[in-house]
């Protein structure tokens, strides 16, 4: 009888587990099939019911705190010109790209040694200084060739009249790279 009754129960067990019924029992379903949401969907875990999250007022994302806080007046120009330090080394991998980003963004009017000749020659764009000249400038009363890393990089970023800010086109890193390549362009000889 004992016999029998196992016989049977190994039977059973040994049928059902032939079965063709792929992973068996789910104990939670949701472990298996994790519910999808899509980025930008909808969902109930927040309150707006948008998934997406923005980052909280006032927080800087890793990595991004800014290396320039002057504004684009000229009283931050001039602050700037005093008070900002390059955090990038004056190195032949910053100064190769400078050069680089150089040729991509200022030489069509600066020109290939900031001495002006740009391929642009709209009248609008006539009044190109040079970035050697002796002649002192009307924002600062320096010479182009004295400019500080912080006045060039104010003028990448804010630009000034017939000069577009480059802000938006390049990094901070981007920007202090070319201002160490135009300071190269500043020592050459006229
Ligand atoms: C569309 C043409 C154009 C481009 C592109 C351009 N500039 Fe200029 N830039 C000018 C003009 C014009 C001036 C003179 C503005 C004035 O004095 O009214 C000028 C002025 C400057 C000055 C002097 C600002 C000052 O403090 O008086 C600097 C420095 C300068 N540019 C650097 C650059 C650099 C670096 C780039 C590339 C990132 C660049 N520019 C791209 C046209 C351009």
């Amino acid at each position: 009888m004992r016999n029998k009754i196992l016989f049977i129960i190994f039977v059973s067990v040994f049928i059902s587990s032939c079965s063709n019924n792929g992973a068996g029992y789910e104990y939670m379903p949701n472990m298996y099939r994790s519910p999808s949401l899509e980025t930008y969907g909808k969902n109930n875990f927040f309150s707006d019911s948008l998934n997406a999250r923005k980052p909280v007022l006032g927080t800087i994302a890793r990595g991004n705190l800014s290396s320039f806080n002057f504004d684009g007046s000229l009283e931050g120009y001039l602050l700037a010109g005093k008070e900002a330090i390059n955090p990038y080394e004056n190195n032949s991998d910053n100064l190769e790209e400078g050069k680089k980003l150089y040729a991509m963004f200022c030489k069509h009017c600066h020109g290939e040694y900031g001495a002006g000749g740009g391929s642009i020659t709209h009248p609008v764009y006539s009044a190109i200084p040079h970035y050697n000249d002796d002649e002192l400038l009307r924002r600062c009363d320096l010479p182009m060739s004295q400019l500080t890393a912080g006045h060039l990089y104010h003028a990448i970023t804010y630009g000034l009249n017939a000069m577009g800010p480059h802000a938006s086109q390049l990094t901070e890193k981007e920007r202090w790279q070319i201002v160490l390549y135009v300071q190269e362009l500043q020592k050459r000889p006229k």
